[in-house]
């Protein structure tokens, strides 16, 4: 295998790790402090204990001793050193217990509000992320990262940190019997340490090689299992094929992890050898001080204690450090989502516009190319439409019908030249103000498995969903007879995903998009193939109601349908990313170009 990816300097990478964790536990801690500042408590407060309790079990020992060889027994002692056991292990195990409860409540709490902040976020960024295929690695990355890994790396963190105190407690002990001896031990665990970060590396790097085939994985799992696309996959039998995709990839997965898994095998065997040597030979030297009688045999216990927790903290401590570190990279990833930048930047004092009529749009030469892409879709666009102008957009697939509405809609930046929102370019122009103007159908619609009145009402989320402009809507897009057919009418759920939900036609859910853009009621209706999948009688119905609603609106319709477009003022014919020409139907067959072939094709058809 290749060299690991992140190959940062050491030190960097620390000071990366260090500030990732601070990071999480600020919002920890501005989001749950009491139940962190508990969580803490209850984890470190275990290390110091078993130092506590060895201590009263040397006494009491040294009493025992000193009982057989001298018949002396201070029997009050004794019971107040039992007692004091009893108190040492119930605060232990009440420790325990309470840690368990409280990180079942911070850990039940807090991926809630990770995965909200994530969604909020993701949700927030630009279109053109999505169609990112970097990105879109991270987000399969991040995917199952807000889920454990913050309760990863600060259950590592706190219990290195109890670690820590255990160590500490026992090398001041240690040191008392003999200073040599820790460094001893210490030798033992330093290779172990240096392993152990290596594998996490290794671990990390893996998984980030593995993302762009997660999303493939993720991706067959939808199209072996959405309603949408099992149809397909059922006739031309695309199911095993898909299928020996997953396996590939699961392969792949698994070859990873038993290779990680076998690294970490053989040198964990090797640790455990090296350190049961280490711990015998503590053992064996304080039998040796106590038959030279420079401690007592109640010594012995303690001080084996007192190695196994050394030898465990600082194992521990090392381990729970590798941990924080190794999560510390994964977690990097999702603060990489928090802090993408938006790239369609909002003006510091944008421009207000008012919503209640249309403006006047003007696209003044503009040019566009996708981002991430070099093929020039607009190429010195112009065209003016005036406030209340009714036009259309025709043209072959791929002309750049859509990409307009969607430059429209600034979904993104021009590329070159400027759109003018009543003489302010649109970048200037308040965000929220400009959409408050466009009620849009896109051509790829979405349907929402909400109820109907829900599907109507998400045309305009700050409108009161009242029965009568939730039924207008739908009458207006034609689509009242679907209510016979739904046993509880406004409220009927659609899609098959949730209980009792029912399944529109195509065209059926294209009149419930299009019944959402008149619910929204903007002074700019624009429909990009608003009817392809409605029946000529319903057509003819929704134009003429269009004809009546969008009276004092400006609207902007893009169609294959010569039916559709032939009422338009004016109808503009795109030929890539260029207007070709432009006027009414009739100007148009007039001239007997592009416009007049097409429509003479579609009439033929007719004939
Ligand atoms: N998100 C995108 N990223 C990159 N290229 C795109 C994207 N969307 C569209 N394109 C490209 O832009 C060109 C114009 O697409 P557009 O969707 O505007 O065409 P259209 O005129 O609406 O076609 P249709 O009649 O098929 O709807 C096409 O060549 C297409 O490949
Ligand atoms: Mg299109």
């Amino acid at each position: 295998m290749k060299k690991p990816i992140d190959d940062r300097p050491v030190l960097m990478k620390f000071r990366r790790a260090i500030q990732t964790s601070w990071r999480l536990v600020t919002i920890i801690w501005s989001h749950e402090r009491l139940l962190f500042i508990a969580s803490c408590v209850t984890t470190i407060l275990p290390g110091v204990i078993p130092f506590i309790n060895a201590y009263i079990y040397k006494l009491i020992i040294d009493q025992i001793v000193t009982f057989v060889s001298t018949d002396t027994l201070h029997q009050d002692n004794l019971y107040l050193l039992l007692s004091a056991r009893l108190v040492t292990y119930f605060v232990q195990d009440a420790a325990f217990r309470a840690q368990d409860y409280i990180s079942h409540i911070l850990w039940t709490k807090m991926p809630m509000v990770f995965q909200q902040q994530l969604l909020r976020k993701i949700s927030s960024l630009d279109i053109q992320y999505f169609e990112d295929s970097d990105f879109k690695n991270l987000l399969e990355k991040v995917r199952d990262v807000a889920g454990y890994r913050p309760q990863r790396l600060v259950t590592d963190l706190l219990y290195g940190a109890e670690s820590l105190v255990r160590v500490s407690i026992a090398a001041i002990a240690l040191v008392y019997l003999n200073p040599y001896l820790m460094l001893l031990v210490v030798l033992v665990i330093i290779p172990e340490f240096i392993v152990q970060t290596r594998q996490s590396q290794w671990a990390w790097t893996i998984w980030d090689w593995q993302s762009p085939l997660k999303k493939r994985f993720w991706y067959l799992n939808d199209v072996l299992q959405e309603a949408r696309s099992i149809k397909e996959v059922k006739l031309y039998k695309l199911a095993p094929k898909f299928m020996e995709d997953v396996h590939a990839i699961q392969l792949k997965f698994y070859k990873d992890d038993r290779m990680i898994a076998r690294k970490g095998f053989k040198i964990d065997i090797l640790f455990r050898v090296l350190s049961a040597v280490v711990y015998l030979g503590v053992e064996l030297y304080a039998i040796m001080q106590v038959l030279a009688r420079k401690i007592t045999i109640g010594d012995i216990g303690f001080y084996t204690t007192v190695v196994g927790n050394f030898q465990g903290g600082l194992g521990g401590f090392f381990r729970n450090m590798n941990g924080v570190f190794e999560s510390s990279l994964y977690l990097e990833s999702m603060f990489q989502v928090f802090d993408t930048p938006p790239i369609i930047q909002e003006n510091d004092v944008p421009i207000r516009i008012k919503h209640e009529q249309p403006p006047r749009i003007e696209f003044r030469k503009v040019s566009f190319v996708y981002p991430g892409t070099r093929k020039k879709i607009l190429r010195d666009f112009s065209l003016t439409i005036e406030p209340g102008e009714k036009i259309a957009f025709v043209g072959e697939n791929g002309a750049g019908k859509s990409t307009i509405i969607k430059l429209l809609a600034r979904l993104y930046d021009v590329t070159d030249g400027e759109i003018l929102i009543n003489g302010e370019n649109l970048k200037n122009v308040k965000r929220a103000d400009w959409y408050a103007c466009l009620g849009v159908l896109f051509q790829d619609f979405n349907r929402y498995d909400y109820t109907l009145k829900e599907n109507i009402w998400y045309g305009d989320i700050d409108r009161k969903p009242t029965k009568e402009t939730v039924a207008s809507a739908i009458t207006d897009a034609a689509a009242s007879g679907l209510l016979k057919d739904f046993k509880h009418g406004y409220e009927q759920m659609l899609g098959r995903t949730f209980e009792e939900g029912v399944e529109p036609s195509v065209g059926q859910w294209q009149k419930i998009a299009l019944a959402r853009a008149f619910f929204r009621n903007a002074p700019i209706l624009i429909l990009d193939e608003p009817t392809a999948s409605i029946d000529a009688k319903s057509e003819a119905e929704i134009f003429e109601r269009v004809e009546n609603l969008s009276r004092n609106k400006t609207t902007i319709i893009i169609s294959h349908r010569f039916s559709t477009v032939r009422k338009a003022e004016t109808i503009y014919v795109l030929e890539n990313g260029r207007i070709i020409e432009s006027g009414n139907h009739q100007e148009l067959v007039k001239k007997n170009g592009q416009y007049a072939t097409l429509f003479s094709l579609q009439a033929k058809g007719y004939q």
